[in-house]
Protein backbone atom coordinates (compact mmCIF):
# COMPACT_ATOMS: atom_id res chain seq x y z
CA UNK A 1 0.00 0.00 0.00
CA UNK A 2 2.82 2.45 0.81
CA UNK A 3 4.16 1.45 -2.68
CA UNK A 4 1.09 2.57 -3.90
CA UNK A 5 1.41 6.07 -3.15
CA UNK A 6 -0.91 5.41 0.64
CA UNK A 7 0.07 6.39 4.15
CA UNK A 8 0.28 3.34 6.09
CA UNK A 9 0.17 2.01 9.45
CA UNK A 10 0.36 -1.57 9.97
CA UNK A 11 -1.02 -2.63 13.64
CA UNK A 12 -0.21 -6.30 14.81
CA UNK A 13 -0.28 -7.55 18.23
CA UNK A 14 3.25 -9.50 18.21
CA UNK A 15 5.26 -6.74 19.35
CA UNK A 16 8.40 -8.65 18.30
CA UNK A 17 7.59 -8.90 14.92
CA UNK A 18 5.97 -4.60 14.75
CA UNK A 19 10.13 -3.66 16.40
CA UNK A 20 11.63 -6.17 13.15
CA UNK A 21 9.39 -4.57 10.73
CA UNK A 22 9.74 -0.75 11.57
CA UNK A 23 13.36 -1.35 11.57
CA UNK A 24 12.96 -2.84 8.14
CA UNK A 25 13.61 -6.28 8.75
CA UNK A 26 11.54 -8.65 6.75
CA UNK A 27 10.53 -11.39 9.87
CA UNK A 28 10.11 -14.19 7.11
CA UNK A 29 11.70 -15.14 4.18
CA UNK A 30 10.23 -13.66 0.90
CA UNK A 31 12.06 -12.67 -2.04
CA UNK A 32 11.85 -8.77 -2.87
CA UNK A 33 9.59 -7.95 0.31
CA UNK A 34 12.66 -6.75 2.15
CA UNK A 35 13.01 -4.39 -0.69
CA UNK A 36 10.00 -2.82 -0.81
CA UNK A 37 9.48 -2.81 3.14
CA UNK A 38 13.09 -0.54 3.93
CA UNK A 39 11.75 2.14 0.75
CA UNK A 40 8.37 2.32 2.52
CA UNK A 41 9.80 2.89 6.10
CA UNK A 42 12.40 5.11 4.58
CA UNK A 43 9.90 6.93 3.12
CA UNK A 44 8.34 7.46 6.21
CA UNK A 45 4.80 6.24 4.31
CA UNK A 46 4.85 3.19 6.74
CA UNK A 47 5.13 2.32 10.31
CA UNK A 48 3.83 -0.25 12.50
CA UNK A 49 2.46 -0.34 15.74
CA UNK A 50 0.71 -2.41 18.15
CA UNK A 51 -1.59 0.45 19.24
CA UNK A 52 -4.82 0.05 17.74
CA UNK A 53 -5.83 3.38 18.50
CA UNK A 54 -3.48 4.98 15.83
CA UNK A 55 -6.37 3.21 13.48
CA UNK A 56 -7.99 5.81 14.34
CA UNK A 57 -6.36 8.82 11.47
CA UNK A 58 -6.54 6.42 9.08
CA UNK A 59 -9.82 5.69 6.27
CA UNK A 60 -9.63 2.40 5.33
CA UNK A 61 -8.88 -0.28 7.25
CA UNK A 62 -7.57 -3.68 6.27
CA UNK A 63 -8.11 -6.60 8.43
CA UNK A 64 -5.51 -9.19 7.05
CA UNK A 65 -5.24 -11.81 9.78
CA UNK A 66 -5.30 -15.31 9.89
CA UNK A 67 -7.46 -17.67 9.76
CA UNK A 68 -5.53 -21.12 10.88
CA UNK A 69 -7.75 -24.56 10.96
CA UNK A 70 -9.35 -24.56 14.79
CA UNK A 71 -6.95 -27.18 16.58
CA UNK A 72 -9.28 -30.77 16.89
CA UNK A 73 -11.79 -29.72 14.05
CA UNK A 74 -11.44 -28.75 10.33
CA UNK A 75 -13.21 -25.51 10.16
CA UNK A 76 -11.64 -22.09 10.11
CA UNK A 77 -10.75 -20.67 13.53
CA UNK A 78 -12.09 -17.05 13.54
CA UNK A 79 -10.84 -16.13 16.76
CA UNK A 80 -8.55 -13.41 14.97
CA UNK A 81 -10.61 -11.59 12.27
CA UNK A 82 -13.31 -11.08 14.93
CA UNK A 83 -11.01 -9.96 17.60
CA UNK A 84 -9.31 -7.20 14.96
CA UNK A 85 -12.84 -6.32 13.67
CA UNK A 86 -14.15 -6.28 17.32
CA UNK A 87 -10.58 -3.78 18.28
CA UNK A 88 -11.43 -1.30 15.58
CA UNK A 89 -14.89 -0.52 16.42
CA UNK A 90 -13.66 2.19 19.00
CA UNK A 91 -11.61 3.55 16.35
CA UNK A 92 -14.22 4.11 13.52
CA UNK A 93 -15.62 6.90 11.91
CA UNK A 94 -18.13 8.36 9.55
CA UNK A 95 -17.03 7.34 5.72
CA UNK A 96 -14.76 4.97 6.57
CA UNK A 97 -14.05 1.52 5.43
CA UNK A 98 -13.33 -1.84 6.73
CA UNK A 99 -11.65 -4.42 4.25
CA UNK A 100 -11.11 -7.82 4.99
CA UNK A 101 -8.55 -9.76 3.60
CA UNK A 102 -8.39 -12.65 5.19
CA UNK A 103 -9.84 -16.19 3.91
CA UNK A 104 -12.89 -16.71 5.73
CA UNK A 105 -16.16 -19.44 5.98
CA UNK A 106 -18.98 -17.78 3.29
CA UNK A 107 -21.49 -15.91 5.51
CA UNK A 108 -18.67 -14.59 7.99
CA UNK A 109 -18.64 -10.84 5.67
CA UNK A 110 -22.54 -10.28 6.50
CA UNK A 111 -21.97 -11.38 9.85
CA UNK A 112 -19.15 -8.70 10.38
CA UNK A 113 -21.05 -6.00 8.38
CA UNK A 114 -23.65 -5.93 11.09
CA UNK A 115 -20.91 -5.24 13.98
CA UNK A 116 -19.48 -2.75 11.60
CA UNK A 117 -22.55 -0.93 11.21
CA UNK A 118 -24.36 -1.85 14.34
CA UNK A 119 -21.51 -0.36 16.18
CA UNK A 120 -23.19 3.60 14.86
CA UNK A 121 -19.95 4.26 13.54
CA UNK A 122 -21.61 4.95 9.97
CA UNK A 123 -18.45 2.85 8.44
CA UNK A 124 -19.53 0.33 5.70
CA UNK A 125 -17.16 -3.30 5.61
CA UNK A 126 -16.17 -4.43 1.97
CA UNK A 127 -14.60 -8.04 1.42
CA UNK A 128 -11.62 -8.03 -0.83
CA UNK A 129 -10.06 -11.41 -1.13
CA UNK A 130 -6.42 -11.22 -1.41
CA UNK A 131 -4.82 -14.34 -4.10
CA UNK A 132 -1.19 -13.83 -3.86
CA UNK A 133 0.72 -17.08 -4.03
CA UNK A 134 3.82 -17.21 -1.12
CA UNK A 135 7.30 -16.35 -2.91
CA UNK A 136 5.54 -14.43 -5.35
CA UNK A 137 3.80 -12.29 -2.85
CA UNK A 138 5.28 -8.97 -3.96
CA UNK A 139 4.39 -9.24 -7.43
CA UNK A 140 0.75 -11.01 -7.21
CA UNK A 141 0.14 -8.18 -4.77
CA UNK A 142 1.47 -5.37 -6.81
CA UNK A 143 -0.09 -6.91 -9.89
CA UNK A 144 -2.62 -9.25 -8.93
CA UNK A 145 -4.43 -11.13 -11.87
CA UNK A 146 -7.65 -9.51 -10.83
CA UNK A 147 -9.47 -7.48 -7.55
CA UNK A 148 -12.52 -8.63 -6.27
CA UNK A 149 -14.78 -6.75 -3.96
CA UNK A 150 -17.78 -8.15 -2.30
CA UNK A 151 -19.93 -4.89 -0.86
CA UNK A 152 -23.09 -4.23 0.16
CA UNK A 153 -26.08 -3.21 -2.30
CA UNK A 154 -27.30 0.46 -2.64
CA UNK A 155 -25.41 3.52 -2.29
CA UNK A 156 -23.10 2.12 0.38
CA UNK A 157 -21.92 -0.66 -1.46
CA UNK A 158 -21.11 2.15 -4.73
CA UNK A 159 -19.38 4.38 -2.04
CA UNK A 160 -17.34 1.18 -1.16
CA UNK A 161 -16.15 0.55 -4.56
CA UNK A 162 -14.88 4.04 -5.39
CA UNK A 163 -12.83 4.00 -2.11
CA UNK A 164 -11.19 0.67 -3.50
CA UNK A 165 -11.26 2.24 -6.75
CA UNK A 166 -9.26 4.99 -5.31
CA UNK A 167 -6.78 2.64 -2.98
CA UNK A 168 -5.77 0.08 -6.74
CA UNK A 169 -6.06 2.91 -8.99
CA UNK A 170 -2.44 2.49 -10.03
CA UNK A 171 -2.96 -1.18 -10.48
CA UNK A 172 -6.13 -0.38 -11.80
CA UNK A 173 -4.81 2.32 -14.54
CA UNK A 174 -3.38 -1.08 -16.65
CA UNK A 175 -6.23 -2.43 -17.45
CA UNK A 176 -6.76 -5.23 -14.17
CA UNK A 177 -9.84 -6.73 -14.46
CA UNK A 178 -12.25 -5.46 -11.62
CA UNK A 179 -15.32 -7.34 -10.30
CA UNK A 180 -17.84 -5.77 -7.64
CA UNK A 181 -20.25 -8.47 -6.09
CA UNK A 182 -21.91 -9.10 -3.02
CA UNK A 183 -20.01 -10.42 -0.38
CA UNK A 184 -20.62 -14.43 -0.37
CA UNK A 185 -20.13 -14.62 -3.68
CA UNK A 186 -16.02 -12.35 -2.88
CA UNK A 187 -15.78 -14.91 -0.05
CA UNK A 188 -16.43 -17.81 -2.29
CA UNK A 189 -14.14 -16.73 -4.87
CA UNK A 190 -11.64 -17.27 -2.78
CA UNK A 191 -12.36 -20.93 -1.57
CA UNK A 192 -13.34 -21.64 -4.68
CA UNK A 193 -10.24 -20.93 -6.17
CA UNK A 194 -7.98 -22.80 -4.00
CA UNK A 195 -10.30 -25.59 -3.80
CA UNK A 196 -9.90 -25.76 -7.67
CA UNK A 197 -5.91 -25.24 -7.37
CA UNK A 198 -6.09 -28.18 -4.82
CA UNK A 199 -8.44 -30.83 -6.77
CA UNK A 200 -6.46 -30.18 -9.97
CA UNK A 201 -2.88 -31.23 -8.01
CA UNK A 202 -5.12 -34.39 -6.32
CA UNK A 203 -6.06 -35.05 -9.82
CA UNK A 204 -2.57 -35.41 -11.40
CA UNK A 205 -1.43 -37.16 -8.09
CA UNK A 206 -4.44 -39.59 -8.64
CA UNK A 207 -3.35 -39.90 -11.97
CA UNK A 208 0.45 -40.61 -10.46
CA UNK A 209 -0.78 -43.77 -8.36
CA UNK A 210 -2.60 -45.08 -11.82
CA UNK A 211 0.76 -44.49 -13.42
CA UNK A 212 2.66 -46.20 -10.76
CA UNK A 213 0.40 -49.23 -11.27
CA UNK A 214 0.47 -49.06 -15.29
CA UNK A 215 4.13 -48.31 -15.74
CA UNK A 216 3.16 -44.89 -17.34
CA UNK A 217 4.99 -41.68 -16.65
CA UNK A 218 2.59 -38.91 -15.22
CA UNK A 219 5.33 -36.08 -16.12
CA UNK A 220 4.69 -36.95 -20.14
CA UNK A 221 0.87 -37.18 -19.46
CA UNK A 222 0.69 -33.98 -17.62
CA UNK A 223 3.00 -31.98 -20.74
CA UNK A 224 0.36 -33.89 -23.37
CA UNK A 225 -3.22 -33.10 -21.22
CA UNK A 226 -1.40 -30.05 -20.74
CA UNK A 227 -1.25 -29.08 -24.33
CA UNK A 228 -4.89 -28.74 -24.21
CA UNK A 229 -5.62 -25.41 -23.53
CA UNK A 230 -8.50 -25.99 -21.88
CA UNK A 231 -7.12 -28.03 -18.97
CA UNK A 232 -3.62 -25.90 -19.31
CA UNK A 233 -0.44 -27.37 -17.95
CA UNK A 234 -0.08 -25.38 -14.64
CA UNK A 235 -0.50 -26.98 -11.31
CA UNK A 236 -0.33 -29.99 -12.80
CA UNK A 237 3.26 -31.18 -11.44
CA UNK A 238 2.64 -34.56 -10.08
CA UNK A 239 4.77 -35.28 -6.72
CA UNK A 240 4.86 -34.69 -2.79
CA UNK A 241 1.53 -32.83 -3.11
CA UNK A 242 0.20 -29.47 -1.72
CA UNK A 243 0.77 -27.93 1.88
CA UNK A 244 1.48 -24.27 2.83
CA UNK A 245 -0.82 -22.14 5.32
CA UNK A 246 -3.63 -22.13 2.66
CA UNK A 247 -4.69 -24.80 0.27
CA UNK A 248 -4.77 -27.98 2.94
CA UNK A 249 -6.93 -26.07 5.59
CA UNK A 250 -9.12 -24.13 3.15
CA UNK A 251 -10.39 -26.76 1.54
CA UNK A 252 -10.74 -28.56 4.85
CA UNK A 253 -12.97 -25.48 5.94
CA UNK A 254 -14.77 -25.05 2.99
CA UNK A 255 -15.71 -28.68 3.69
CA UNK A 256 -16.91 -27.95 7.42
CA UNK A 257 -18.83 -25.01 5.80
CA UNK A 258 -20.55 -27.03 3.27
CA UNK A 259 -21.64 -29.55 6.25
CA UNK A 260 -22.97 -26.50 8.46
CA UNK A 261 -24.89 -25.17 5.13
CA UNK A 262 -26.08 -28.76 4.84
CA UNK A 263 -24.04 -29.51 1.26
CA UNK A 264 -22.17 -32.19 2.74
CA UNK A 265 -22.71 -34.66 -0.17
CA UNK A 266 -21.79 -31.22 -2.46
CA UNK A 267 -18.46 -30.85 -0.77
CA UNK A 268 -17.41 -34.58 0.01
CA UNK A 269 -14.74 -34.91 -3.07
CA UNK A 270 -12.55 -32.42 -1.58
CA UNK A 271 -12.09 -35.33 1.30
CA UNK A 272 -10.94 -37.30 -1.52
CA UNK A 273 -8.38 -34.64 -2.46
CA UNK A 274 -7.28 -33.97 0.76
CA UNK A 275 -7.00 -37.87 1.25
CA UNK A 276 -4.77 -38.74 -2.12
CA UNK A 277 -2.81 -35.78 -1.44
CA UNK A 278 -1.76 -36.95 1.92
CA UNK A 279 -1.53 -40.60 0.41
CA UNK A 280 1.53 -39.10 -1.62
CA UNK A 281 3.59 -38.29 1.48
CA UNK A 282 2.82 -42.31 2.91
CA UNK A 283 4.06 -42.81 -1.15
CA UNK A 284 7.61 -41.43 -0.09
CA UNK A 285 7.95 -43.15 2.90
CA UNK A 286 7.25 -46.32 1.05
CA UNK A 287 9.86 -46.00 -1.72
CA UNK A 288 12.48 -45.10 0.53
CA UNK A 289 11.95 -48.09 2.15
CA UNK A 290 11.74 -49.80 -1.51
CA UNK A 291 15.29 -48.74 -1.89
CA UNK A 292 16.85 -49.23 1.96
CA UNK A 293 14.96 -52.02 3.69
CA UNK A 294 14.00 -51.63 7.33
CA UNK A 295 14.23 -48.14 7.96
CA UNK A 296 15.83 -48.45 11.44
CA UNK A 297 19.38 -47.04 12.08
CA UNK A 298 19.11 -46.45 8.37
CA UNK A 299 20.82 -42.57 7.43
CA UNK A 300 18.59 -40.42 5.11
CA UNK A 301 19.60 -36.91 3.79
CA UNK A 302 16.57 -34.96 3.24
CA UNK A 303 16.68 -31.72 0.96
CA UNK A 304 13.80 -29.36 1.02
CA UNK A 305 11.99 -28.73 4.28
CA UNK A 306 9.81 -25.71 3.12
CA UNK A 307 6.54 -26.42 1.76
CA UNK A 308 7.07 -24.83 -1.49
CA UNK A 309 10.54 -22.95 -3.20
CA UNK A 310 11.54 -19.42 -2.49
CA UNK A 311 9.73 -19.81 0.82
CA UNK A 312 10.47 -20.30 4.59
CA UNK A 313 6.81 -21.63 5.36
CA UNK A 314 6.94 -25.02 6.91
CA UNK A 315 2.99 -24.93 7.59
CA UNK A 316 1.20 -28.52 6.49
CA UNK A 317 4.71 -28.80 4.65
CA UNK A 318 4.62 -32.17 3.08
CA UNK A 319 8.83 -32.27 3.14
CA UNK A 320 8.33 -32.01 7.02
CA UNK A 321 5.74 -34.82 7.62
CA UNK A 322 7.95 -37.06 5.16
CA UNK A 323 10.75 -36.18 7.91
CA UNK A 324 8.57 -36.88 11.29
CA UNK A 325 7.33 -40.46 9.54
CA UNK A 326 10.87 -41.32 8.63
CA UNK A 327 12.18 -40.73 12.30
CA UNK A 328 9.46 -42.33 13.44
CA UNK A 329 10.48 -45.50 11.38
CA UNK A 330 13.85 -45.27 12.78
CA UNK A 331 16.20 -43.53 10.20
CA UNK A 332 18.68 -40.70 10.94
CA UNK A 333 17.75 -38.37 9.19
CA UNK A 334 19.66 -34.97 8.10
CA UNK A 335 17.94 -32.02 6.55
CA UNK A 336 19.21 -29.13 4.84
CA UNK A 337 17.05 -26.58 3.35
CA UNK A 338 18.74 -22.78 1.94
CA UNK A 339 15.66 -20.58 4.00
CA UNK A 340 13.60 -22.59 5.99
CA UNK A 341 15.83 -24.65 8.36
CA UNK A 342 15.59 -22.53 10.99
CA UNK A 343 11.39 -22.24 10.37
CA UNK A 344 11.58 -26.11 10.68
CA UNK A 345 13.54 -26.34 13.95
CA UNK A 346 10.70 -23.84 15.62
CA UNK A 347 8.08 -25.99 15.14
CA UNK A 348 10.37 -29.14 15.45
CA UNK A 349 13.18 -29.02 17.65
CA UNK A 350 13.90 -32.68 17.32
CA UNK A 351 14.73 -31.77 13.49
CA UNK A 352 18.68 -32.53 12.68
CA UNK A 353 19.24 -29.93 9.98
CA UNK A 354 22.90 -29.49 8.08
CA UNK A 355 24.38 -25.70 6.77
CA UNK A 356 24.75 -26.39 3.12
CA UNK A 357 22.91 -29.55 0.95
CA UNK A 358 26.36 -31.51 0.50
CA UNK A 359 26.27 -32.05 4.66
CA UNK A 360 22.95 -33.08 4.84
CA UNK A 361 23.65 -35.83 2.24
CA UNK A 362 27.19 -37.11 3.19
CA UNK A 363 27.43 -40.51 4.62
CA UNK A 364 23.41 -40.75 3.89
CA UNK A 365 22.45 -44.09 2.51
CA UNK A 366 19.34 -42.74 0.65
CA UNK A 367 18.77 -38.96 -0.95
CA UNK A 368 15.56 -37.62 -0.37
CA UNK A 369 14.89 -34.45 -2.16
CA UNK A 370 11.24 -32.73 -0.94
CA UNK A 371 11.30 -29.43 -2.50
CA UNK A 372 12.25 -28.44 -5.95
CA UNK A 373 14.33 -25.43 -4.68
CA UNK A 374 16.54 -24.62 -7.92
CA UNK A 375 19.92 -25.85 -6.10
CA UNK A 376 18.82 -28.88 -5.70
CA UNK A 377 17.69 -29.17 -9.22
CA UNK A 378 21.28 -28.10 -10.57
CA UNK A 379 23.07 -31.05 -7.95
CA UNK A 380 25.47 -32.71 -9.94
CA UNK A 381 25.05 -36.56 -9.51
CA UNK A 382 28.71 -37.28 -9.67
CA UNK A 383 30.02 -34.98 -6.77
CA UNK A 384 26.76 -36.42 -4.90
CA UNK A 385 27.80 -39.87 -5.83
CA UNK A 386 31.39 -39.20 -3.83
CA UNK A 387 29.74 -38.03 -0.85
CA UNK A 388 26.69 -40.53 -0.02
CA UNK A 389 27.49 -44.21 1.32
CA UNK A 390 24.94 -45.87 -1.12
CA UNK A 391 23.93 -44.03 -4.60
CA UNK A 392 19.60 -44.26 -3.52
CA UNK A 393 17.37 -41.13 -4.71
CA UNK A 394 13.90 -40.72 -4.50
CA UNK A 395 12.65 -37.83 -6.34
CA UNK A 396 9.55 -36.44 -4.17
CA UNK A 397 8.90 -33.68 -6.62
CA UNK A 398 9.82 -34.71 -10.48
CA UNK A 399 12.19 -32.25 -10.11
CA UNK A 400 15.85 -33.97 -11.30
CA UNK A 401 17.21 -35.22 -14.28
CA UNK A 402 16.30 -38.56 -13.96
CA UNK A 403 19.23 -39.72 -16.84
CA UNK A 404 21.49 -37.98 -15.32
CA UNK A 405 21.30 -39.54 -11.96
CA UNK A 406 21.25 -43.13 -13.34
CA UNK A 407 24.53 -42.61 -15.63
CA UNK A 408 26.13 -41.04 -12.50
CA UNK A 409 25.21 -44.86 -11.03
CA UNK A 410 22.31 -43.78 -8.95
CA UNK A 411 18.67 -45.93 -8.19
CA UNK A 412 16.59 -43.19 -8.96
CA UNK A 413 12.32 -43.44 -7.90
CA UNK A 414 10.11 -40.74 -8.70
CA UNK A 415 6.75 -40.06 -7.99
CA UNK A 416 4.31 -41.66 -10.69
CA UNK A 417 7.11 -42.65 -13.21
CA UNK A 418 8.62 -45.84 -13.68
C1 LIG B 1 -2.02 -20.67 -2.81
C2 LIG B 1 -2.74 -20.08 -4.05
O1 LIG B 1 -1.98 -20.42 -5.22
C3 LIG B 1 -2.90 -18.58 -3.90
O2 LIG B 1 -3.61 -18.05 -5.02
C4 LIG B 1 -3.66 -18.30 -2.61
O3 LIG B 1 -3.79 -16.90 -2.41
C5 LIG B 1 -2.94 -18.92 -1.42
O4 LIG B 1 -2.75 -20.31 -1.64
P1 LIG B 1 0.51 -20.78 -1.99
O5 LIG B 1 -0.02 -21.55 -0.81
O6 LIG B 1 1.50 -19.70 -1.75
O7 LIG B 1 -0.71 -20.12 -2.78
O8 LIG B 1 1.23 -21.84 -2.95
P2 LIG B 1 0.93 -22.54 -4.36
O9 LIG B 1 1.90 -22.05 -5.35
O10 LIG B 1 -0.50 -22.52 -4.73
O11 LIG B 1 1.35 -24.05 -4.00
C6 LIG B 1 0.64 -24.76 -2.98
C7 LIG B 1 1.20 -26.14 -2.83
O12 LIG B 1 0.87 -26.94 -3.98
C8 LIG B 1 2.71 -26.25 -2.67
O13 LIG B 1 3.00 -27.18 -1.64
C9 LIG B 1 3.19 -26.76 -4.01
O14 LIG B 1 4.37 -27.50 -3.90
C10 LIG B 1 2.01 -27.62 -4.43
N1 LIG B 1 1.90 -27.79 -5.89
C11 LIG B 1 1.66 -26.72 -6.70
C12 LIG B 1 2.00 -29.07 -6.44
O15 LIG B 1 2.21 -30.06 -5.73
N2 LIG B 1 1.88 -29.21 -7.79
C13 LIG B 1 1.65 -28.17 -8.62
O16 LIG B 1 1.54 -28.40 -9.85
C14 LIG B 1 1.53 -26.88 -8.06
Amino acid sequence: MAELGHDVVGIDVDQHKVDELQAGRPPFFEPGFGEVLGRAVESGRLRFTTDMSEACDATVHFVAVGTPQTKGSYSADLTYVDAAVDGLLPFLSTGDLVVGKSTVPVGTAARLAELVEGAGSGATLAWNPEFLREGFAVQDTLSPDRFVYGVPSGDAGEAATAVLDEVYATALATGMPRLVTDYATAELVKVSANAFLATKISFINAMAEVAEATGADVTQLADAIGHDARIGRKFLNAGLGFGGGCLPKDIRAFRARGDELGLTDTLSFLGEVDAINLRRRERVVTLTRELLGDLAGRRVGVLGLAFKPNSDDVRDSPALDVVKKLLEAGAEVTAFDPEANGTAKRSFPELTTADNAEDAVRGADAVLVLTEWTEFRELDPERVGVLVAGKKVVDGRNCLDVGAWRAAGFEVRGLGRP
